[in-house]
């Protein structure tokens, strides 16, 4: 096996297709919800953050909003119904006529692609009731319906717009694996986007561009010159994206020229809002009881969507140390279940509940509402805030995390008075800046990151990538159980050729890792294994942490056997390239981690 690096040799990943765009049109696909923005060419040369953000009416309310809800409703055929808010209201309708049993209902189902590590794995979601469907159908169902919304509004502006004339910007968290994004891209393709007209961008990113660019009269919470420092060359910031599902977490230094470096690779976890959601449901259940859940999850399952509808509103009016109590509307099922379950007992009469994290809540009823003391009400954050900060002050310690001195705190998690105050009492000495409508953060900068996508220059490997070969068998190295034959020579299989290493420094647009291999046979789903570890130094391709991403030629290449084959690695703005490229055939074949 030889070893080169070459980084000298710049690599163009931008299609010179992308150059000719007229519009960027970013779509934030959120587990709780979803929302799209552009703008033209002109209008980013005049004002970045001049962008058209959708309007959603929530027909149940006649509120408005810069995001509707990701949900998706698709008849008793399985054909597409309704998207957002307007699948919700027809859903609570279906209910209200008792015939939504047989239509499928999804929500907050983008966690599902949160721990896919191979993209060969074929993904279900269940419905609300139960129903499975294939996850790609739900994900480019959504998209379509998204896109297709687009186009309308933007053709209301320039009539004249095809959909070649549009460069697409799709966020998906950073902590994502490899192909999870990949599935994101799948499922655009499959929507109707030119694959090369698509770029995945990653949420905290996003949000950091649109940081960078709030004119700063308009007003953030924090002082309005802290924007300015925050972007001065030397300084480093952190980036925390609080949706729904994931708390995203990337850190940056600002380099002489303005560009940034990432400073340490992306973290995170799933402790988003809707972790909170899930303490009060909690609450619910261990009021309610066993019997009188279990009837409820048989008979009547949405009966726990309405609840969760109603606390969404009701949360958001929480606050630190407050005296004012806490109230939220509970469907009238919940209450009448219980009486059924617990002959003929009222809830009403239920003083104290402890859920299942052993916190004790003292509750009363008023109407149709449950009333919790304000500190009790508190408690649903606790574990979820307590998470979040304990990562933080993780990374802080980190050799690369010393020196941060901001937090930019966005996602509409953002906007919850405990989440703020959580992180600001941890961390009282590090300047947080949160920007007005942090839950569309993410939006506005994915349009600006799509006019302008150098700001990031150096990227941290996420894992470890590499490719799956033999060896002549070494017994001072190799694991004797690992020793077979083949062509008269003693080999040792499923080795972890290296390209690169986590963590590793990696500049965008460059080749990093090179290696040399050759192919002794053709397999029948592919050939060059390729593979990702979260370990530094993984030894074989089935050590723990190791995960099968694709195959990287295609069944049917023509590549030669017996023949040199170089591979190389390119990180793109976001998603990486693989380039197999044999001398002697001439052949070249192409894998986008993120294409496929
Ligand atoms: N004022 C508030 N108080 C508490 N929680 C809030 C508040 N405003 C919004 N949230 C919560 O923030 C979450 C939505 O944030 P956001 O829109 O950024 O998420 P998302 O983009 O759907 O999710 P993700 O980025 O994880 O895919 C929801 O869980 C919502 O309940
Ligand atoms: C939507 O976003 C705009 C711009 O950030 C803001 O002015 C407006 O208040 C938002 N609308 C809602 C309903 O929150
Ligand atoms: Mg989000």
């Amino acid at each position: 096996m030889m070893w080169t690096t070459d980084q000298e040799d710049r690599y163009e990943m931008a299609s010179s297709k992308q150059d000719k765009y007229l519009l960027v049109a970013a779509i934030d696909f959120g587990t709780t919800y979803s929302g799209y923005a552009f703008s033209t060419r002109y209008d980013f040369q005049r004002d970045p953050t001049n962008t058209f953000l959708k309007q959603w009416v929530d027909p149940t309310s006649s509120m408005m909003n810069n995001k509707t809800s990701t949900c998706i409703l698709f008849t008793k055929k399985k054909k597409f119904s309704k998207f957002g808010f307007e699948a919700e209201a027809k859903y609570l309708d279906l209910i209200l006529d008792k015939d939504h049993m047989n239509w499928y209902f999804f929500r907050r189902f983008k966690m599902s692609l949160y721990d896919v590590q191979s993209t060969d794995e074929e993904v279900y979601l269940e419905d609300e009731t139960g129903k499975p469907m294939a996850a790609l159908i739900v994900f480019t169902e959504s998209l379509k319906y998204l896109i297709d919304s687009l186009l309308n509004d933007a053709r209301k502006q320039q009539s004249e717009i095809h959909l070649q004339d549009i460069k697409w910007i799709l966020t998906v968290p950073a902590i994502w694996s490899d192909p999870a994004k990949a599935f994101m891209r799948k499922a655009a393709v499959g929507a109707g986007i030119d694959t090369e007209m698509l770029t995945i961008a990653l949420e905290p990113e996003a949000a950091a561009m649109y940081v960078k660019h709030i004119p700063l009269e308009r007003s953030v919470d924090g002082k309005t010159g802290d924007v300015f420092q925050t972007f001065s060359a030397g300084s480093k910031y952190i980036v925390v994206d609080a949706g729904g599902g994931t708390i995203d977490i990337t850190a940056h230094q600002v380099m002489e020229d303005g560009n940034v470096k990432e400073l340490i690779k992306a973290t995170g976890g799933d402790w988003g809002g809707t972790r909170v959601d899930g303490e009060y449901i909690d609450l619910i259940k261990c009021l309610i009881g066993r019997t009188a859940t279990d009837d409820l999850n048989q008979n009547a399952p949405n009966v726990f969507f309405e609840a969760c509808r109603e606390f969404e509103s009701a949360k958001r009016t929480i606050k630190p140390k407050s005296d004012i109590t806490f109230n939220v509307r509970i469907p009238s099922d919940i209450g009448e279940t219980y009486t059924r379950t617990h002959s003929g007992k009222n809830l009403k009469s239920v003083e104290y509940v402890t859920t299942k994290r052993k916190k004790q809540f003292k509750i009363s009823f008023i109407g149709d509402k449950l009333r919790l003391a304000s500190s009790d009400a508190e408690k649903f954050f606790a574990k979820s805030v307590k998470k979040i900060t304990k990562h933080l002050k993780k990374v802080f310690k980190q050799k690369d995390g010393r020196g941060i001195s901001t937090i930019i705190l966005v996602g509409g998690y953002a906007e919850s008075l405990i989440l703020m105050e959580g992180i600001k009492s941890s961390f009282p000495h590090m300047r947080t800046i949160i920007p007005q409508g942090a839950a569309w953060s993410v939006l506005r900068g994915a349009v600006i990151f799509g006019h302008d996508p150098s700001l990031i220059r150096q990227r941290r490997s996420k894992y470890s990538y590499g490719i799956d070969v033999f060896e002549k068998f070494n017994p001072a190295k190799h694991d004797e159980n690992r020793k077979y034959e083949k062509d008269g020579e003693i080999r040792c299989g499923k080795i972890f050729s290296k390209l690169v290493e986590v963590d590793q420094t990696v500049t965008v647009g460059e080749y990093q890792g090179e290696g040399v291999y050759t192919l002794h046979a053709f397999g029948t789903k592919g050939d060059v294994k390729l593979y990702s570890s979260t370990e530094m130094n993984p030894q074989y391709v089935d050590d723990e942490n190791c995960f099968f991403i694709g195959y990287i030629l295609k069944p049917g290449h023509s590549f030669l056997l017996n023949e040199d084959i170089v591979i190389k690695m390119c990180f793109g703005e976001t998603e990486i390239e693989f380039n197999a490229h044999q001398p002697k055939s001439q052949k070249t074949a192409k894998y986008y981690l993120g294409q496929n």
